[in-house]
């Protein structure tokens, strides 16, 4: 089994001579003021929970876009700041860019092109020429900065997800031949007729031509777009190797489902501290004596969350004996809010929320409990340890990590997991209570049956659950990377 150990001591054998360089447009933690010191907060978003341990293994440097002044006072001359804080293992190279960029490049291009059109949720993708333009230069920004971490060294530079795609083409260009790329896309591929409506279409093809490698979440989004490229490029597919040869360049396109640290937030999860933390957070919201669901998300349309407050309500219908008895609790983490789409979101999330408490509330007892505030990781781990149930209601995931960070906290093999049957994880989750986010009277029955669920059934659901990816734990995926990675060879430099 992959571990922690046996990664970093592959590393040590195999990789020494390298470098290894992983970009993202999000950065692992910020840093910020609060009651007049700096304090540095973890990020929110799967990508932080998969790549943040691999890190601490690997010691490679991460490169991401750093967001306030505060994130820049901390930086030594090289741009650099060591993480994570009290710990520290590996550096995070800060990039910044002007709030032109931050709005062409991150909130235009990269979130109201590439992802609506990647997610099928029903929001239309818009493709502007100026978010083009910013988008191009961020990843050429984003290309010279590795290209100064990595010096003439041997390296390996692992790009991250939809803001990046050009970035190996980038590097490319430049003539890095001391340069392994790959390319890991977090998120889900489309069918080519959905792609077809991109207007740089081809370009962006292009650039994922340039990397050596690039991964999916999942076989199905794999074969997206392989088909994808069949139908844009004229290019060759070798379904044997499923790799693809554009302009005499081969570029192996493969799945690797991401995955948690298994072991660490297993044993975090059972530490005093946590259940200390627990204990305060039930005080602070009243779950005493009462069933508690629990939903963690980023506030994205993506993720379902009006259509879990709506199972909700057809719940407490149904069932109007659970009233008092029960709590929904749900963390909704402020993301990409400069956008009308999540603006109107966040409001529909409010309305939504105030009037289902206004129709089943009881004396000073509500059903939902809906917090946007800021809870450490190890909050969430109580959070839930707390719990009865956890919900994950995406409309369309490319893997979903809180379902997995879920699982992975139960040691006490005493939750229920209700699962969108269309998140990545839902795969590898077979023990998962499965639903269609959009079938509420099926969801509701799913929240039913997570609350009365007999223990023996919900530990041996939860068992084997853990058995899954305490296997497929993180470990085992970046080291099936990484093996992926080290059959490359280097071109000879001149
Ligand atoms: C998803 C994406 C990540 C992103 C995260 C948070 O998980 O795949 O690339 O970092 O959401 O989104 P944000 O826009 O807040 O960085």
């Amino acid at each position: 089994m992959w571990t922690k150990e046996s990664l970093q001591e592959t590393i040590q054998s195999r990789m020494s001579d390298y470098r290894l360089i992983i970009a993202s447009n999000r950065q692992p933690f910020r840093h910020a003021v609060e009651g007049g010191r700096i304090v540095c907060q973890r990020e929110p978003g799967g990508l932080v929970t998969a790549l943040h341990p691999v890190m601490e293994a690997a010691q490679g440097t991460w490169v991401a876009v750093g967001t306030s002044e505060t994130d820049r006072q901390v930086l030594d001359s090289n741009q650099r700041v060591m993480l994570p804080p009290g710990k520290p293992s590996y550096p995070l190279r800060r990039i910044f860019l002007t709030k032109e960029d931050r709005n062409h490049y991150y909130y235009g291009y990269s979130n109201e092109g590439i992802w609506p059109l990647c997610h099928i949720a029903h929001t239309r993708p818009v493709f502007r020429e100026s978010d083009w333009k910013s988008y191009q230069k961020v990843n050429q920004r984003f290309a010279e900065a590795i290209l100064e971490e990595v010096g003439t060294q041997k390296a390996f530079v692992w790009v991250h997800d939809f803001h990046l795609a050009l970035v190996g083409k980038y590097l490319k260009e430049a003539g890095a031949s001391n340069i392994i790329t790959s390319l890991f896309w977090h998120i889900p591929w489309p069918n080519p007729e959905m792609f077809r409506v991109c207007p740089q279409k081809k370009e962006l093809l292009e650039g994922f031509m340039a990397y050596d490698l690039v991964g999916f979440q999942i076989r199905y989004h794999a074969d997206n777009f392989l088909a994808t490229v069949d139908r844009e490029l004229e290019s060759r597919i070798d379904r044997e190797k499923t790799s693809v040869w554009y302009k005499e360049h081969e570029t192996l396109v493969r799945p690797f489902p991401i995955s948690v640290d298994f072991a660490a937030v297993s044993a975090e999860a059972e530490s005093e501290e946590t259940r200390e933390r627990g204990r305060r957070l039930g005080e602070e919201f009243s779950f005493g004596g009462k069933q508690l669901v629990v939903g963690v998300d980023r506030i994205d349309y993506t993720k379902g969350i009006p259509d879990k407050l709506r199972a909700i309500d057809r719940f407490l219908e149904k069932y109007p004996e659970f009233k008092e008895k029960f709590v929904f609790f749900q963390l909704g983490q402020i993301s990409r809010i400069h956008l009308t789409r999540y603006k109107d979101l966040n409001d529909e999330i409010n309305a939504l929320v105030e009037e289902i408490n206004w129709k089943h509330s009881q004396g000073s007892w509500a059903p939902i409990v809906f917090t946007r505030r800021y809870l450490s990781y190890q909050d969430i781990l109580a959070l839930y340890r707390l719990s009865d149930a956890c919900m994950v209601s995406s409309l369309h995931d490319g893997m979903n990590l809180v379902a997995k960070e879920y699982v992975a906290s139960r040691s006490d093999l005493n939750g229920v997991l209700i699962l969108s049957q269309f998140t990545g994880s839902s795969r590898e989750f077979e023990d998962a209570l499965l639903v269609n986010p959009y079938d509420t009277e099926a969801a509701a029955e799913a929240v039913y049956q997570a609350l009365t669920l007999a223990g023996e059934e919900r530990q041996k659901r939860m068992k084997k659950m853990r058995e899954t990816i305490e296997q497929n734990n993180i470990y085992r995926w970046v080291g099936k990377v990484l093996s992926q990675l080290l059959k490359f060879e280097f071109q000879e430099t001149a």
